[in-house]
């Protein structure tokens, strides 16, 4: 009896539901906005009935998608937007396509101006649908830039093919090609998080123009660096034949103001062939974006500047940041030409973490405060054509032991501005005045800020 009785509702529920979903195939058609018609007439399909391909591409590969995209839409393909307010920006593809409540229609397409290079910038689609054909099968694509505002973490492509089978092949293809056009390979860029936690577009710097001639450090010192990062990439099929691996992690480290930096931006000019990702301090976090470039855009270098800064902190994952960073150079494969080259001014920081988790830095080289010899170089190489007499060197050199290279800059820049204030030409007597001023007592802090060892 009560299973009769369930029968009977089983049978009634089954064909109720039968008929909802006739209802909607029919009410599809019907349903279909003006923008799913224009849509369904590209493809010569209902195109509310072809379910709609994701693919999310991270920011700063926004540029390479439009590129790729604008590519394979070629002469033939074309480019329609969505007209409406705000609402269409919460709406996915299969939404604008078919809709019971907003009628979406063609409108404008959405652009956005980004970065392509460090003087360059390209007005990419922020939204806009491809209307394309590929291996002879209609396609459509609606590109979408990051909108953390409306809770778009990253670009997406949706789309949508008569053709289902054609889709793989598709993506396939624009993948490659957003390898092969992109606006990354052998630039120097830095990525930044927003304040919404998420990465933004790549900002593009101009390559650095930083000769040897113009660094002072001890002799022997800046070869060893060069050798490793500049000179590994340049022997690379020697050792890749050998089995030798490439990837390898550079530590630079002493006080604030030794040439660190300096000596980045030389390997940056030298490298002229590198992917450079510059991350400093909290951009660190970012660290998995930039491997990422990195292992698509070899030769490359990921520099981290300031690392003690971030590193023990905890980002993404329970484990500190310089693990992260550790583990992202482990990920690579042994015959990836990447180097992670670090910077810290306070290595006792890293170095319990680094000597627990041997063999990822391979070469930790010590960026010394100058000794006296390379003081008077630094004032030789800051003074240029000066005419400050070899006595007068030598001797302010002897008497700013424990200084670093920034500050016998300023010292050099003190004495002009000495010499332009007392309307005089520049000579040994304003080098001698400007330093005594500023081993003076009183300036204790101002020596401090320039970079002069603590105790002095
Ligand atoms: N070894 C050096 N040789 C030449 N200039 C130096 C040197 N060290 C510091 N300087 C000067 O001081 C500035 C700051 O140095 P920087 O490389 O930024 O120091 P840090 O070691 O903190 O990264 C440099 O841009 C340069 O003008
Ligand atoms: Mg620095």
């Amino acid at each position: 009896m009560t299973d009769e009785l369930d029968e009977d509702l089983l049978r009634a529920v089954s064909v109720y539901l039968k008929r909802v979903a006739a209802d909607d195939r029919d009410a599809g058609a019907a349903r279909r906005t003006p923008l799913g018609d224009a849509v369904s007439t590209h493809l010569g399909e209902d195109a509310s009935l072809i379910a709609v391909v994701t693919e999310s591409v991270a920011d700063h590969r926004l540029v390479d998608a439009d590129i790729a995209l604008a590519h394979l839409a070629g002469q033939g393909g074309s480019l329609i937007g969505v007209a409406g307010g705000d609402q269409r920006m919460h709406q996915g593809f299969a939404e604008l396509i078919s809709n019971p409540y907003a009628p979406f229609q063609p409108g404008p397409v959405d652009y956005i101006e980004r970065a392509c290079g460090p003087a360059e910038t390209r007005r990419v689609v922020s939204m806009g649908i491809w209307l394309l054909t590929f291996e002879d099968s209609p396609l459509a694509v609606l590109q979408r830039a990051a909108s953390p505002r409306t809770g778009r973490d990253t670009a997406t492509l949706e789309v949508v093919a008569a053709d289902n089978d054609i889709v793989s092949a598709f993506l396939e293809r624009l993948r490659s090609l957003m390898v092969e056009m992109s606006v990354l390979r052998r630039k120097v860029l830095s990525l930044q998080p927003t304040e919404f936690g998420h990465q933004a577009g790549a900002t593009f710097t101009a390559r650095p123009d930083v000769g040897a001639d113009q660094i002072v450090l001890a002799d022997g010192v800046l070869d060893e660096v060069v050798c490793h990062v500049i000179g590994i990439g340049r022997h690379r099929d020697e050792l890749q034949r050998a089995g030798q691996h490439l990837k390898r992690g550079v530590l630079l480290y002493g006080p604030p103001g030794t040439g660190k930096t300096l000596t980045i931006r030389h390997l940056a000019s030298q490298a002229t062939d590198s992917t450079i990702v510059l991350l400093t301090g909290q951009s660190i976090r970012l660290i998995a974006y930039a491997t990422e470039i990195a292992r698509t855009f070899q030769p490359s270098i990921v520099v981290l500047e300031d690392i003690d800064l971030v590193a023990m902190e905890r980002h993404s994952s329970p484990q500190p940041l310089l693990f992260e960073v550790l583990e992202s150079l482990d990920g690579l494969e042994g015959d990836a030409d990447v180097t992670f080259l670090m910077t810290t001014n306070r290595v006792e920081v890293l170095e319990p973490a680094l000597a627990g988790r041997p063999g990822r830095v391979d070469l930790a080289v010590e960026i010394p405060r100058p000794g006296q010899h390379e003081r008077e170089r630094l004032l030789r190489r800051y003074a240029g054509e000066l005419p400050f007499s070899d006595a007068a060197i030598t001797s302010a050199a002897a008497a700013t032991d424990g200084v670093t290279g920034s500050f016998a800059k300023e010292l050099v820049r003190r004495a002009v501005l000495a010499a332009a204030s007392a309307e005089e030409q520049v000579s040994d007597a304003h080098l001698v005045r400007v330093l005594d001023e500023i081993m003076d007592s009183r300036q204790q802090l101002t020596r401090r800020m320039l970079g002069a060892d603590a105790e002095q």
